[in-house]
Order: C-alpha cells, then sequence, then structure tokens
C-alpha cells in the first residue's frame, strides 16, 4: 500500500463495491449547525439524516471528509506539532448507514477492509468496546475471532461519541493498532495509554441516540452507523511508521520548508516545520471554503492558525515571507481530490502573503518585547497578563501565540489577568459609544454588537444555512422574542443575508424554525457596520433569542441582483474605455429588476456612445469568463489598478472583484474594491440592455440598465410592438422606421391642409366677405361664429378679415364641441386710436359667461363657457362699436 491518494480510493472504492453512495466532503463551515464552528467530523453534513428530518437518495454512504479540530468544542491546536498526531486539519475516512445496516455489518465491513484489503496483521489489532455493550463484545469475537483479552471494555466517555453538546450520538467500538514494543504506552484503559505505542485508527460510532438542548436524549428513527478513520493515522500505519508527520503527504510539505529554509525537517526545529504543515493545509482550506481572516469567530481562529504559522517561519529563519509559497506543492499533493484548492489557489497565496507581510511589520518587535519581559521566568512561572494583552491589542499577537512562544521553557500565561484587560478594553469602548450621543435608536446597536460580536456573512458561498438568534430589537429595544404578526429586527451569529451595502440591495427571504415557526424576511441591513439586521414580519410562531433557524435567501432575486451587480461593474468600466478616463462612478444602486450607474461625465451620452457602451459589456458576458474575487491590502489594490469609489471608507484589506479579460493586453477587463455578490462567470448575465440615460446633477450622468431574464423580456416586448406596428403599416419590418417617417410627414401635410381648407369653410369659403360685412356707424364689421375649427385658428381667420376688409373691426367667435367659446376681436392699424380690440373682446366675453381677455390694441382674445351666447356677443361688440 503506497501514498496517501492511493489509501484514500481504496477505501472509497471498498465501499463503494459493497454498495455505498460514495459522497463528496462537505464545506468545513457547516451549514446545517449553527453551534458548530467547524465541521469537525465525516457526519456532520449527515447530521439530519440520521435524526430523520433529512432524506437522501441512499442509505449507505461514503465519504473522506475535510475536518478542522481548531477553536469549538474539540480543538487540537495547542497540541500541534509537538506530538506525533495532532492536527488543526485532518481528513476523516468514514462509511455511514442511515437506518440500514448496524453494529454486525459495521463490524465486518471494518475487519475485512482492514485485514484483506489493508492487509494488517490481525496480531496488531485489538478493539475497545463501551463497556455495557456485550453485543458489540460478541459480535468482535465472532467476526473478527479476536481473544477476549484484545476486547477491551471501556466505561468512560471515551466510548460514547457526541458530535457537540447536541445532536446525534452514541456507543462507539474503535479499533487500535499495536506499534510494537520498541514504542512507549499502554493498551486503552491502562495508565499509560496516552503513549504512542496503541494507536486509535478507527471508530465505528453506533449511532442510536439525539443529545437535545436541555440533556434530554431519545432514540434516532432507526439505528445507524457513523465511522472516522484519521487518513493521516492508517497512512502512517500503512507506512510503517507511528508519526502521522512521516507519510508521504506531510513529507512533502516538511520538505519544502526544509528546502526554503535550510533547516532540516527532522532536527531540534522539528515542531516548527510540523507546525506550518499542519497550519499550511488548515489555512488553505478554510480559505477555500469561504473564512477570511479577521478579528472575530471562524475568520481569527483562522488568523491564529495563519499567525502561529508565521512565527513558525520566523523561528526557522525566514527572511521574506514563506507560508504562501508553499500553496502550490500542498495543491499538487491534495488538489486532485479536493479541487476546491485548485480554483482557490490564487486567492489562497494572496491572503496567506497579505496577513503574513502585515503581521511581519509587528512580530519581531512583539516577540522582542515577549523576550525581554519573559526573561528570568523559570519552569512552571507565569506571564504577565496585561503584557500577554498588550501583545494581543498592539502587535497582533492572538494569545495562543504568546503561549506557544513561552511553552518551550514550561512558562503559562496568566489567563485571568489577559481577560481582565480584555473586559477593561470593552468597558472604555462602552463608556465612548453610550456619550457618543447618538439617537437611541442606534445606541441599541452598540449594545447588540458588544453582547453578541459581529455577524458572520456566509452569504458569498451559500443562500441557505442555518443561524442562531442572538439578539431581537423592536421599536429600538431589545427584547426576548417577537411573536405571529409583529415584526422587529433580528440578529443571527451567522447569516447568508447579504445586508444592504455598496449600492447592493439587501436580501430578502425566510427563516424557519421548530414548532411552525415561519419568519419572513423583509430586508435586510448592516448596524455598525458588520451587525446584520434582518428586517422580518413573523408569520406563525413565535421568534425567541437563542434558538437555531434555517435561513433561505430568495434565490431568484439574489441571481438577479448578482447579475446586476456584475454588469454594473463592466458597464462602469465600459463606460470609461468609450467616453474617456474621467469617467468616476458616483454613486449605484443595485436591485433584481434593474441596476443604476451614475459617472462623471459633462454632457449627454448619446445613440451611438451609448450603443457602443453596451456592445463593450455585452462582449465580455458573451466571452463567458470567470469572476474572481480576492482579497487585498487597500493600498495593493489600488495599484493593481482595481477602481474604487472615492471618498469611500475602506478597511484595511478588501476584497477585490475581477471579471473578463482585456482583449488588447490580456490582464483583467474590470477590476473593482467591491463587498457586493456577483455571478461566477460573466455568461451569467446572460445580457446587458441600456434603457435610460440621463443628469442627475451638473456634470454627472445617470444610466439605469437591466440584465438577463429582464432584459429579455424588456427587449422581446419591443419587438414584438415592432413586429406588430409593421403588420400594421403591412411593411417589412426593415422599413417600418421609413414608413413611420413617411406618416408624420403626410399627416403633418394633411393637417395643414385641412386647416386651411376649415379655415376657408368658416370664412364662408371665396370673397363672400363683401357681403358679410357691416358698416357699423363709419366703421366696417365683420362679425361671424364658427365652429369644427380649432380655437387656436380663430386669430389667422381674424387676420385674414382684417387683410379683406382693407380698413374695419372683425370680430371671430369659435364654439367647441363641448360648447366652449372663444373669441378673437381685430381692429386694423388705421382704426386703433378710435377702437380697442381689447375692450371690444371683452364685451364678447362677458356675453359669454367668461371674464377678461387679453392682447394688443390691434389684435385681443378672451373666452367664456357659453358657447350658445355667441350671437349676444357678437351683437354686444357691434353695439360698443355704434355706441
Ligand atoms: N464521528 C466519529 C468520530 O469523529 C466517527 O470519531
Amino acid at each position: 500500500m503506497s501514498g496517501v491518494n492511493e489509501i484514500r480510493s481504496t477505501f472509497l472504492d471498498y465501499f463503494a463495491k459493497n454498495g455505498h453512495q460514495v459522497v463528496e466532503s462537505s464545506p468545513l463551515v457547516p451549514r446545517n449547525d449553527p453551534t458548530l464552528m467547524f465541521t469537525n467530523a465525516g457526519m456532520v453534513q449527515f447530521k439530519n439524516v440520521f435524526t430523520g428530518i433529512e432524506k437522501r437518495p441512499y442509505s449507505r454512504a461514503a465519504t473522506s471528509q475535510k475536518c478542522v479540530r481548531a477553536g469549538g468544542k474539540h480543538n487540537d491546536l495547542d497540541n500541534v506539532g509537538y506530538t506525533a498526531r495532532h492536527h488543526t486539519f485532518f481528513e476523516m475516512l468514514g462509511n455511514f448507514s442511515f437506518g440500514d445496516y448496524f453494529k454486525e455489518n459495521a463490524i465486518e465491513f471494518a475487519w475485512n477492509l482492514i485485514t484483506r484489503e489493508f492487509e494488517l496483521p490481525v496480531e496488531k489489532l485489538l478493539v475497545t468496546v463501551y463497556s455495557e455493550d456485550d453485543e458489540a463484545f460478541s459480535l468482535w469475537k465472532r467476526i473478527a475471532g479476536l481473544s477476549d483479552s484484545k476486547i477491551i471494555r471501556i466505561p468512560t466517555s471515551d466510548n460514547f461519541w457526541q458530535m457537540g453538546d447536541t445532536g446525534p450520538c452514541g456507543p462507539c467500538s474503535e479499533i487500535f493498532y499495536d506499534h510494537g514494543s520498541h514504542i512507549a504506552g499502554g493498551p486503552p484503559g491502562s495508565p499509560d495509554a496516552d503513549g504512542d505505542r496503541f494507536i486509535e485508527i478507527w471508530n465505528l460510532v453506533f449511532m442510536q441516540f439525539e443529545q437535545l438542548p436541555g440533556g434530554e436524549r431519545v432514540n434516532l428513527p432507526r439505528p445507524s452507523i457513523d465511522t472516522g478513520m484519521g487518513l493521516e493515522r492508517i497512512s502512517a500505519v500503512l507506512q510503517g511508521t507511528h508519526d502521522n508527520y512521516e507519510i508521504d503527504l506531510m513529507r512533502a510539505l516538511t520538505g519544502a520548508v526544509e528546502e526554503m529554509t535550510n533547516i532540516p525537517a527532522d532536527g531540534p526545529q522539528k515542531a516548527s516545520h510540523r507546525v506550518i504543515a499542519d497550519h499550511l493545509r488548515a489555512a488553505t482550506f478554510l480559505v477555500a471554503d469561504g473564512v477570511l481572516p479577521s478579528n472575530e469567530g471562524r475568520g481569527y481562529v483562522l488568523r491564529r492558525i495563519m499567525r502561529r504559522a508565521m512565527r513558525h517561519a520566523q523561528l526557522l529563519g525566514a527572511q521574506d515571507p514563506l507560508m504562501h509559497r508553499l500553496v502550490s506543492v500542498l495543491v499538487r499533493e491534495m488538489g486532485r481530490a479536493y479541487p476546491e484548492i485548485v480554483r482557490a489557489e490564487s486567492l489562497v497565496t494572496e491572503t496567506l502573503r497579505l496577513e503574513e507581510t502585515r503581521f511581519r511589520k509587528t512580530l519581531e518587535r512583539g516577540l522582542s518585547i515577549l523576550e525581554t519581559e519573559s526573561q528570568g521566568l523559570g519552569f512552571g512561572a507565569k506571564f504577565s497578563g496585561e503584557t500577554a494583552f498588550k501583545l494581543y491589542d498592539t502587535y497582533g499577537f492572538p494569545l495562543d501565540l504568546t503561549e506557544d512562544a513561552l511553552r518551550a521553557r514550561g512558562v503559562s500565561v496568566d489567563v485571568a489577568a489577559f481577560d481582565t484587560a480584555m473586559e477593561r478594553q470593552k468597558a472604555e469602548a462602552r463608556a465612548s459609544w453610550s456619550g457618543s450621543g447618538e439617537a437611541t435608536t442606534d445606541t441599541v446597536w452598540f449594545a447588540v454588537r458588544e453582547e453578541v460580536g459581529s455577524t458572520e456573512f456566509l452569504g458569498y458561498e451559500t443562500e441557505v444555512a442555518e443561524g442562531a438568534v442572538t439578539a431581537l430589537v423592536s421599536q429600538g429595544r431589545q427584547v426576548k422574542e417577537i411573536s405571529a404578526g409583529a415584526q422587529g429586527g433580528v440578529v443571527l451569529n451567522q447569516t447568508p443575508f447579504y445586508a444592504e451595502s455598496g449600492g447592493q440591495v439587501g436580501d430578502t427571504g425566510q427563516m424557519i424554525g421548530e414548532d411552525g415557526l415561519v419568519v419572513r424576511v423583509l430586508g435586510t441591513q448592516k448596524k455598525l457596520g458588520d451587525v446584520f439586521v434582518h428586517d422580518v414580519e413573523v408569520t406563525a410562531g413565535t421568534l425567541t433569542v437563542g434558538t437555531a433557524v434555517a435561513l433561505s435567501v430568495d434565490g431568484d432575486r439574489r441571481r438577479a441582483i448578482r447579475a446586476n451587480h456584475s454588469a454594473t461593474h463592466l458597464l462602469h468600466e465600459a463606460l470609461r474605455r468609450v467616453l474617456g478616463d474621467h469617467v468616476a462612478q458616483k454613486g449605484s444602486l443595485v436591485a433584481p429588476d434593474r441596476l443604476r450607474f451614475d459617472f462623471s461625465h459633462p454632457k449627454p451620452v448619446d445613440e451611438a456612445e451609448l450603443a457602443k457602451v453596451e456592445d463593450v459589456a455585452n462582449r465580455i458576458v458573451l466571452r463567458n469568463e470567470p469572476v474572481v474575487t480576492r482579497l487585498m491590502a487597500v493600498d495593493d489594490a489600488i495599484e493593481s489598478g482595481a477602481r474604487a469609489l472615492f471618498g469611500e471608507k475602506y478597511g484595511d484589506e478588501v476584497r477585490v472583484v475581477s471579471m473578463g479579460t482585456d482583449p488588447g493586453d490580456g490582464t483583467a477587463y474590470s477590476i473593482e474594491l467591491c463587498g457586493g455578490t456577483h455571478v461566477s462567470r460573466t455568461g451569467d448575465i446572460g445580457i446587458i440592455s441600456v434603457v435610460a440615460e440621463g443628469a442627475v446633477g451638473s456634470g454627472v450622468r445617470r444610466i439605469e440598465a437591466i440584465s438577463g431574464d429582464a432584459a429579455r423580456h424588456h427587449l422581446n416586448g419591443e419587438s414584438r410592438a415592432l413586429r406588430s406596428a409593421a403588420a400594421l403599416l403591412k411593411a417589412p419590418l426593415g422599413e417600418v422606421e421609413a414608413r413611420v417617417a413617411q406618416l408624420v410627414d403626410e399627416r403633418r401635410k394633411l393637417e395643414r391642409e385641412l386647416g386651411e381648407a376649415r379655415r376657408k369653410l368658416a370664412m364662408g369659403g371665396g370673397d363672400a366677405v363683401g357681403e358679410e360685412a357691416r358698416t357699423v356707424g363709419s366703421v366696417k364689421l365683420l362679425a361671424r361664429q364658427v365652429s369644427g375649427i380649432d380655437l387656436k385658428d380663430l386669430k389667422s381667420l381674424v387676420d385674414e378679415g382684417k387683410k379683406r376688409l382693407g380698413s374695419g373691426v372683425v370680430a371671430i367667435i369659435g364654439v367647441t364641441d363641448e360648447g366652449r367659446a372663444g373669441i378673437v376681436v381685430g381692429v386694423t392699424s388705421d382704426l386703433t386710436g378710435t377702437y380697442d380690440a381689447v375692450a371690444l373682446v371683452r364685451r364678447g366675453a362677458e356675453a359669454l359667461g367668461g371674464k377678461g381677455g387679453g392682447g394688443r390694441p390691434d389684435m385681443a382674445q378672451a373666452g367664456g363657457p357659453d358657447g350658445g351666447r355667441a350671437a349676444e356677443a357678437l351683437a354686444a361688440i357691434e353695439s360698443a362699436l355704434a355706441g
């Protein structure tokens, strides 16, 4: 039997042959358990299958599961490097039965694999059973033919396996390998069982119970099987060593460290090599699964792991950052089994380089303080907790790093004093915000932030997850519960819901809990930078602090938002390329149904430019290139050409999103600092369509665009409208535009002709004026009532009348179909000294029930509601002339 990779596949193939579905490892960040920091066993992804909540299309499964045991119930961090078998990251091989087979088959499968496939000598093997488990005892006797002395009954919790404080559990039976008398240690259950001679290689858990919160233990629906065999351990056995760090995979890593540092991997600094190898694996797999270094929660565990490794790299004399140079070695060793680390290679490399570069700045100074302050402390002494806190607070030394550094000299840290110093700092922060004069509605969030910490955002990787309710707020106050029908704000320890920021709207969706709890999430917002607040309405049941809820983001909506956000980046870059370098982002809105992008540009973007912008952006969409996210120091990001929003406050580290390839020089087409959610390939955007362009302020333009389905529907709608226009015009599509232009022209001409004809008709046609004009006193009067013509044409009729009379007064009243009247009076210029058109029109208007009237002495107009009295109005004007 040879390398780790073959051992892994032998295991999986063996169980596949025996009717098991080979299932992929689940991510290190559990999606289905908010109480668990990291996946720490193979059964984690099947937790709900054991309890019967979740159904799978198979009842037997086998996996090789990525596990991390650091910062949680199972925490091995402190021992890593100093023992032969502790790891923060390891692989657990396991076979599972969900109510299918039970103890007998589990023992048979295990025994046959290790004795027949792996060919381990029977005399080297012994097993343990839970002391009350007579059934397991006799099965081992019968199936394996082991003598009574090789089946050891263990009464302690060592043989009762539990995933965490709650969840499926049961008695277990472990298989041990005896490395031989040349290694110190006694058999399990003996006083020196902790030695390295007898090593547990496989744990078979007979899953029978579920541990509920509050201590109650209930039976699982059907007895099941969960087993776990550490791949590193079994590989050690099969490769003839008792030391996990001697196996081919770990050797490849420590060998690379040896090559880079020139310090022998087996010499006095062996522990540092091992710490580096182990922590490299943990860091790489955690980053690949979406964890990034931070100061809280999972991110802080990752940071502790990284920094611990970095100190050991420094102990080995590495002058430059070392960790990131090892990533390719690990990818070569493990990338075939775990393609996610191949995909994440550059993200991991850059994250490690960034962390190490930054930490180096304070590492040396911190270490020298540590050195000075611990001088003279002998074995068993305590190092000042105050100083440890200063190293933490000012120099970025996680507590365990300080502990690790003092460990070799037998010095421990005064943890109580460290905690006191930490508490004091928090109290100072509290005092400063309570006096900061914020509105009470905001101070509640300071209290929440202080009490429950920041929210871990899982939404870059998943849209469903479980979260534990850490705080509830209703009407500006913290409350213990929110009941059906009520609304409020919900804070969880972790969430896949994106909180409104960077122009991207917050997610909506649903929370489901026990006892029929159904909660609608109406929106998500961020308070104080990192507390995610879900605005909810409880539909049924009662939402209570401390309970776990299943969270699901409205996926269709999020998909549309993602496409629009990525489309915004492409449009931003396209605008810059088409309009020039002066284009800078001034604001944006990314919603599910549309996007809006404001940018500096001094004049309207014309149709041709817009078409070009659309073209450039859509070309990148069609090339379907990957969208890559990296974490970078803000200065490096900006130096690399990433576009940032001027005036925006960024943290020290930023996410940098790049997409597409520049057709010219092959660099990324668009690079932006962005915390939003994006498609994974540009093709997922579908299509981008700009639907509006306008001004928002001086020198700032706004475009609105749509993408994906919305764009397709919009464009289809437009083309349908065009087709039906073509059908009405009885013209081919290509001629619609010319035909419509022609129709508009013709219509204008016809209107003109029609107006002309009506006017003529209104004036009685021909030269009838002579007959119509009467002489009133000494002046000629042409007075008429017309209908069927537009009131705005009355003036031209009056002009015409004036021309025909040569000298005189023209009064024309037009009556609309609704019975309203308009009146225009004209006085030829020779008579304006005697008659005033304004005075005359007012007389007429009075008779029409109207008021006022205005104009000049030679032409005035008015109106009135009562067109039926047009004759009286004309008579009034006539009598004014006569008077
Ligand atoms: N879940 C069991 C373990 O982790 C198999 O040991």
